[in-house]
């Protein structure tokens, strides 16, 4: 049984007064809603800030990136001992570090093995570009991500896995429900091969990209999708829980009738 998961990306946004607000917004809401691990990544800066906020409550934090070592000579990077103090997990290989920061598969699978290292949950993110897309490379990108992205990764439940095709991101244009779990459905079976079919069925897999409360349900009520990384949408507290809300529901429902059951 895969515990869906939904995680606010708040990106480089926010400054602490409106980050405070914004937790603030959400605390209650999201707080009451069971069934659903829900996980708020904010800026490094407010991580403290943010976690005494959230402190006896059943919302998690995360942070946004980290580096591979524990400490040293590295002005300006954030190691996995810092954020441990305040992260159950943390989001690696997201496309915009890709993309602006140059986050090569080898970098990323360090990060990996760094986090799981020091005990912190990666969210690793993979995804296409659009000419890649169209081209039909999905599967190729994909796959290579994931094999050395987990590179000597030992099979663990503590990864989780968030597809999000590039050109989805930020963008308004999601992908169909359909298209996302047939990706998602094709990075599982490479998840199989790689580890087993066990390991593989373990782990839960999102879809991200340009999700909001008006397409969550289209995602959601695929069996393969086990919850979204959600960007944009994550900055409005009540458009965040709507999500959170509509992700329990459809998922209780979902489940065989004995487990549903109080
Ligand atoms: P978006 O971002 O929801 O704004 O498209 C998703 C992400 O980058 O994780």
């Amino acid at each position: 049984m895969r515990i869906p998961l939904i995680a606010g990306n708040w990106k480089m946004n926010t400054t602490v007064k409106e980050a405070v607000k914004l937790v603030r917004d959400m605390l209650d809401g999201l707080d009451r809603i069971e069934g659903v691990e829900k996980v708020l990544c904010p800026p490094f800066v407010f991580l403290a800030e943010i976690g005494g906020i959230l402190k006896s409550s059943s919302i998690k934090l995360c942070a946004q990136n980290m580096h591979f070592t524990t400490k040293g000579a590295y002005t300006g990077e954030i190691s996995p001992l810092m954020l441990k103090e305040w992260c159950e997990f943390v989001i690696l290989g997201h496309s915009e570090r890709r993309r602006y920061f140059g986050e090569s598969d080898e970098i990323v699978n360090k990060k990996i093995t760094a986090a799981l290292e020091n005990r912190l949950k990666p969210i690793m993110c993979v995804g296409e570009k659009l000419e890649e897309n169209e081209a039909g490379r999905t599967e190729e990108i994909i796959g290579r991500q994931i094999n050395q992205g987990l590179n000597n990764v030992q099979p663990t439940r503590n990864i989780v896995i968030a597809y999000e095709p590039v050109w989805a991101i930020g963008t308004g244009k999601a992908a169909s429900g359909q298209q996302a779990a047939a990706t998602i459905k094709f990075i599982r079976n490479t998840l199989a091969k790689l580890w087993s079919e066990d390991a593989a069925q373990d782990l839960r897999i999102l879809y991200g990209g340009s999700v909001t409360s008006n397409n969550v349900a289209e995602f959601i009520s695929q069996s393969e999708i086990d919850g979204a990384l959600v960007g944009g949408a994550s900055l409005r507290a009540e458009e965040f829980v709507n999500i959170v809300n509509q992700t329990a529901a459809i998922k209780e429902r979902s489940l065989p009738a004995e487990q549903s059951k109080p």
